[in-house]
């Protein structure tokens, strides 16, 4: 069973995230880390920004982004290179040309999976992959029905995703139909996963990923195959789960030697 953190509030997440990360590349800089976009995962790059300033080097971690909406114009704001560019890869001082991120240009979008999923294998893996979820139970953006063993493509979104990803853009209708995704096959690979969910809309669908059936139906219960889960949660998201007052009395009995 994955490990479940419930701290406060999702700035405290976020400094333990990053305060994890940051002592891995004080020890290995050549780490890679998997980004995930959405509102979810900004609180530990504030947290990665924090531990730059405090003097870790991330100039020679590398960055692998879980998906790329389809067809947005080069250099959208809203594309997810452009998001990790100005959360992450600027910030941090990454070289770019270790940051990779799906390519959802319409050219060549037939080839776009196989290629980015030769990138992540001709680099050795991802080490520890940061993942959010979406209320449909999405990982990077796997809907549901998404296979297990399904790798990087082309995927369709759903109306609920797109909904919930209006807000980035001025109206419904800008938001792409179609996205390129790790499969949720790839996401299983990395050597750690740590998935975050801040909020009451994310409660039904973390209950579901952590305690639920293992089902594709719910993309999210995938991580329950994974040899190595770290949950990172605030108390509303924790709230439907049923086993809570097992992880904060795990938490609180926890080895002094036992990272996460
Ligand atoms: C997005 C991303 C996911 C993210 C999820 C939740 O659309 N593709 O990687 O985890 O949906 O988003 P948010 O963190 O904004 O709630």
């Amino acid at each position: 069973m994955a490990e479940v953190i419930v701290l406060e509030t999702p700035a405290e997440a976020g400094t333990f995230v990053a305060a994890h990360i940051a002592a891995q590349v004080r020890r290995e800089p050549a780490f890679t880390l998997g980004v995930a976009t959405g509102s979810t995962p900004l609180p530990v790059y504030e947290g990665l920004r924090a531990e730059r300033d405090a003097g870790t080097d991330f100039t020679r971690m590398s960055a692998f982004a879980l998906d790329e909406y389809v067809g947005l114009p080069a250099g959208h704001p809203e594309s997810y290179r452009a998001v990790v560019d100005r959360e992450v890869t600027e910030p941090l001082g990454l070289d770019p040309a270790r940051v990779h991120v799906p390519d959802g240009s319409a050219a060549g979008i037939e080839t776009a999976g196989e290629r980015y999923e030769a990138a992540i294998e001709a680099h050795g893996g991802v080490d520890l992959q940061l993942l959010g979820i979406g209320r449909t139970g999405h990982l990077g953006f796997n809907e549901p029905g998404s296979s297990f063993g399904s790798l990087t493509r082309v995927k369709t979104l759903t109306e609920r995703t797109r909904l919930d990803n209006a807000r980035f853009f001025d109206s419904l209708d800008e938001v792409p139909i179609h996205c390129v995704t790790q499969g949720l096959g790839t996401i299983l690979r990395a050597r750690h996963l740590v998935l975050l969910a801040f909020g009451e809309s994310k409660a039904e669908a973390l209950a579901a990923a952590v305690e639920g059936p293992v089902s594709a139906s719910m993309p999210g219960s995938a991580i329950q195959l994974h040899q190595r889960v770290t949950v990172v949660v605030d108390t509303a998201a924790a709230s439907q789960l049923r086993f809570a007052d097992y992880y904060r009395w795990a938490q609180d009995h926890k080895p002094e030697w036992q990272g996460i």
